[in-house]
């Protein structure tokens, strides 16, 4: 590979390793008193395909009055000019570091501006630039001067701009900021993170008068000692040359007024915590310029291996999380930020790893306001290399160690003022190495007040914490007991031992799912070495698009015509791109609810404990209310004191006076108490739902059985109750004259979730179809009258297999006008054990367009899979066809209903009632599961014209096999005998 010097490569610079030219000093993004001027806006723009153009868009004079013109911050390929394209690991260049195409899509931006009146008054004061984002290299001109040139796209850069604006500027005071940008530099071998690559100016653009003697930097420290509940507090400022600036810290409401520099001691503060986010309003009085800070005083420290903020350990229940929008990519609006954080609250999530790179500078305020912890990454992955074998991966390379030190100080200095900070990360997937270990040691010296994180050296020599991610169950209990594998280095093995344990990355949420993470959830409590986890990831990235046919739907890899892509792999968040929360954020916002309920069996019968999982605070702030429900019907409500927990306390509830006083139930009874906040809080109303509890109090009724009504023959027909029967077929027709248009016949298949394909996990999918289960024909071996029942046998098998499932369907009926369907199925296996779980067991009926509306008595209202649906409830719940379909962006197995008692679908086609036996899951579509199967988007789905019903008693778990590990095995559907009932009764 050819070296080249940076300065060889003046038309293609950004091909050099130097980060930047003439970039200050990286920095602490605050906000002053001292004069802004934003410009952001409508710039002029062109694009060209190559990066060695002329670059006449320096010229002040040039005339770029026929130029298009694009939003910045904004992506150009999201503005009209070239596509987003997406990879997950592969690089979409050759991989010669560090040189990239001649094809070089480059954007030329050009604005106009003038200075506000006094903008520059004062002696000595400074213009600086500064740019909060460019991906992912840029030279800027200010009226035709280069001010700098930058690599870097998600970490900000300042300019000096004094002598260009002193020295340019038209006679009406005009001013040209020219900027280059380019879509491929040397930053791109250490930007492969899985996401769009998307480019341009996507973040602020800020020019900042700088007022001499001002402290250009500030760093606080705000230390608080739990063990004495004083606080300590020095904020060091410093000026341009690096050196301290005389300053006052002044902190009214602790009264405080130091100088820069001066350790203040502060009796009786008030912690910050992400569950009691306390932040003190403080200010930098320095010459010409007050530097406001919000500080949160709180110590991190691991204590004997483990993680510990404030002398408490604390459990991460995290997501990772990209900026995302789905029409203007990584450019966030304020409300999109603020949106994320609060979802994040409501739904019980209390840490975000900025997965991978530092986030917007506004969504570090809002952690710290509304309390979130936050585990900051540095802009860095070099994962492409993992197919070379990691040849030439930057991180081992010394060429690369200034690059890569100049991430970690932009990162850093960026936001080191931040409470909601608890440890820094190094980057992602970058391989090991050198520069890694260089990253370290310089954070080490700069900030020794959090601990490092990097998750991809599993030896762990340079961090402080042992991170994995997608570790299996299995794998995390061993951990849990500092019971895992050995290193070969035995030093190595005892400090990793002594570490705390964080999964940066699991439950991978891509479509249906995740499954499994009560389980997850369960280790990471049963142990203090556990820091507990962060979900991958927080949303799906995809781009609202439309489609051929014009319709509008959410685009994912190969939608924008890419060669080389990674499909869908690009959506796999807990919230869909439009942030409508999915089934996955419901179930982990029950399952790391701070607030536990959990089933006792106690000699006073079942009851429920109340555990407060806070790490911090204790239940004050919650009201629980009761409800009692007989079939799903409350029959008596109430209110419940709280009782007083410390964090990590317990107690059992007992049942309320009014509760015991209650007439025996005729059926099934449920006691449902729900915590709620007793007030509103920064992030949600008074009333805001932080968990829900259930017992069962009285177990269901024996359903009514009448005397037998036997089958009769009749021509073709047999008529059994309200059931009229295909005598030969055995299929249903009709009941109570609702015409049934097929089956019902078994049903084995799915439309594969992203976890069956499980691109990186246990692949399902790939040996179903190849057993041929997604293309099951049924033949009627046999249809018999026999006494009290008419029996059918059929064998269900695909094309070229012996393989077969061989179901017996007992019909009956009786007086009450149930028409009962008994089943028994055997796997028909001469070539020995499938060697994979079947999709689902049960049966599929084809029935009338025109039932419109579901109603049962089960779980819900949400969807569950054996090993999802934990945010599920027993209750009566009724919804629409259309609300019962979970609108994944690529369409996969939804929307079941589980443990149904009975449920009832209406509309103007008629009505029927399903009852369970106990229980039975459902699932109605408009249209078929090999439509279902076939759609690559959502909106493709169409009504077929029928409404297919699918009753199933089991399904394979859903696990997380895109990216992790398979369903467990209580949750795996093996393929055995079986047999089940259920009930089909007509409604009048
Ligand atoms: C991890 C990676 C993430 C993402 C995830 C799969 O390996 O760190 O960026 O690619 O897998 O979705």
């Amino acid at each position: 590979m050819t070296q080249v010097p940076d300065d060889a490569v003046r038309t293609r610079w950004f091909e050099g390793r130097a980060p930047s030219r003439g970039a200050l000093p990286a920095r602490a993004w605050t906000r002053t008193d001292a004069p802004a001027l934003s410009l952001d806006g409508r710039w002029r723009f062109r694009c060209a395909e190559r990066a060695d153009t002329p670059a006449d868009l320096a010229d002040p004079a040039l005339d770029d009055a026929a130029w298009a013109s694009i939003t910045v911050p904004g992506h150009w390929q999201l503005q009209g000019w070239g596509a987003p394209a997406y990879t997950n690991v592969v690089y979409p260049f050759p991989v010669e570091p560090p040189h990239v195409p001649d094809e070089n899509p480059t954007g030329d931006h050009r604005r106009a501006f003038a200075l506000p009146a006094g903008f520059l008054d004062g002696d000595g004061t400074r213009a600086v630039l500064r740019f909060d984002g460019v991906d992912s290299a840029f030279t800027a001109w200010v009226d035709g001067v280069e001010v700098g040139r930058s690599v870097g796209s998600r970490l900000a850069v300042e300019f000096d701009v004094t002598a260009a604006l002193a020295a340019g500027g038209g006679a009406d005071g005009e001013h040209v900021l020219a900027v280059r940008v380019h879509q491929w530099s040397s930053g791109s071998y250490l930007e492969d993170q899985d996401m769009w690559w998307l480019s341009g100016i996507f973040r602020d653009v800020t020019l900042l008068a700088r007022p001499a003697g001002a402290a250009e930097d500030v760093f606080a420290h705000a230390d608080y000692d739990a063990a004495t509940g004083r606080g300590l507090l020095r904020v060091e400022a410093t000026g341009a040359d690096g050196g301290p600036v005389p300053a006052r810290v002044l902190v009214p409401e602790l009264g405080v007024d130091a100088a820069a520099g001066e350790d203040v001691e502060l009796e009786g503060v008030q912690p910050w915590s992400a569950e009691e986010p306390r932040l003190y309003d403080a200010e930098v009085v320095a010459a010409g310029e007050r530097t406001r800070l919000r500080l949160g005083f709180r110590r991190v420290a691991i204590v004997d291996g483990v993680f510990t903020v404030n002398a408490r350990p604390v459990k991460l229940r995290g997501v990772n999380r990209h900026e995302f929008s789905p029409d203007t990519g990584r450019t966030l609006s304020e409300e999109e930020m603020l949106a994320d954080v609060l979802l994040m609250k409501r739904h019980n999530v209390n840490a975000v790893r900025t997965s991978h790179y530092p986030p917007h500078p506004r969504f570090l305020e809002l952690c710290d306001e509304h309390g979130l912890w936050v585990v900051l990454e540095c802009d860095l992955e070099t994962h492409g290399f993992v197919d070379l074998g990691w040849r030439g991966n930057p991180s081992d390379d010394p060429a690369w160690r200034e690059a890569y030190l100049d991430r970690v100080r932009r990162t850093v200095e960026r936001d080191k003022n931040h409470p909601s900070i608890v440890l820094w990360s190094l980057g992602n997937e970058s391989g090991t190495g050198q520069n890694l270990r260089a990253m370290s040691a310089w954070l080490k010296d700069r900030d020794p007040s959090r601990p490092v994180h990097y998750e991809h050296d599993w030896d762990s020599p340079y961090v402080d914490v042992y991170s994995r991610m997608y570790a299996s169950h299995e794998e995390v209990a061993a951990i849990a007991q500092r019971a895992e594998e050995q290193l070969a280095d035995a030093d190595l093995d005892t400090r990793r031992r002594a570490m705390p344990f964080v999964q940066c990355e699991y439950a991978h949420a891509m479509g249906n799912g995740p499954g499994g993470l009560v389980e997850y959830q369960e280790l990471f409590e049963s142990s203090d070495r556990c820091m507990g986890g962060f979900v991958w990831e927080w949303i799906d990235h995809g781009l609202r698009q439309r489609d051929a046919a014009g319709r509008e739907r959410f685009a994912y890899g190969g939608d924008f015509g890419e060669v080389l892509h990674d499909g869908n792999f690009v959506a796999d968040g807990l919230v869909f791109p439009d942030r409508t929360p999915s089934p996955g954020l419901l179930d982990y916002a029950a399952v790391v609810s701070q607030v536990r309920f959990t089933v006792e069996t106690t000699p006073a019968g079942d009851l429920l404990r109340l555990t407060n999982r806070y790490d911090v605070v204790d239940l004050s702030h919650v009201a629980l209310t009761w409800s009692v429900q007989d079939e799903g019907e409350e029959v008596a409500a109430g209110t419940l004191p709280t009782p007083e927990l410390p964090a990590r306390g317990s107690a059992l509830l007992e049942l309320p006076e009014e509760v015991l006083a209650l007439a025996p139930a005729a059926g099934e009874r449920w006691f449902t108490v729900t915590a709620a906040l007793a007030a509103g809080t920064s992030w949600a109303p008074a009333g805001h739902v932080l968990s829900t509890g259930q017992v069962q109090l009285s177990p269901p009724a024996p359903a009514p059985r009448g005397a037998a009504v036997a089958p009769v023959r009749r021509g073709a027909d047999v008529l059994l109750g309200a059931a009229v029967l295909d005598a030969r077929t055995g299929a249903l027709r009709s009941l109570g004259g609702l015409a049934v248009q097929e089956g019902p016949v078994l049903d084995l298949w799915r439309a594969p979730t992203d976890n069956d394909a499980g691109l990186h996990g246990e692949a399902l999918e790939r040996t179903w179809r190849r057993l041929g289960l997604d293309r099951l024909r049924t033949r009627t071996a046999s249809a018999v009258v026999s006494g009290e029942e008419f029996v059918v046998t059929t064998r269900t098998a695909a094309a070229g297999t012996d393989t077969g499932f061989v179901a017996v369907l007992r019909w009956s009926a009786d007086t009450t006008g149930a028409v009962r369907l008994a089943v028994e199925f055997t796997p028909d296996l001469p070539g020995g054990a499938l060697g994979v779980p079947l999709p689902r067991l049960g049966v599929r009926l084809r029935l009338p367009r025109g039932l419109e509306s579901v109603t049962w008595f089960g779980r819900g209202p949400g969807e569950a899979y054996s090993d999802t649906g934990a945010a599920t409830r027993v209750g009566r719940f009724s919804a629409s066809l259309e609300e019962l379909q979970t609108p994944y962006v690529r369409p996969q197995e939804n929307g079941r209903r589980a443990d149904a008692r009975w449920a009832e679908l209406r509309g103007p086609a008629g009505a029927l009632r399903v009852e369970g036996e106990p229980v039975v899951a459902l699932t109605t579509r408009r249209w078929s599961t090999a439509e279902l199967d076939a759609a690559a988007h959502t909106p493709e789905l169409a009504d077929s014209g029928s409404v297919h019903l699918h009753l199933d008693v089991a399904q394979h778990g859903i696990g997380t096999g895109s990216c992790g590990p398979g369903a467990l095995p209580q949750h795996r559907l093996e393929a055995r005998p079986r047999t089940f009932s259920l009930v089909l009764r007509p409604l009048g």
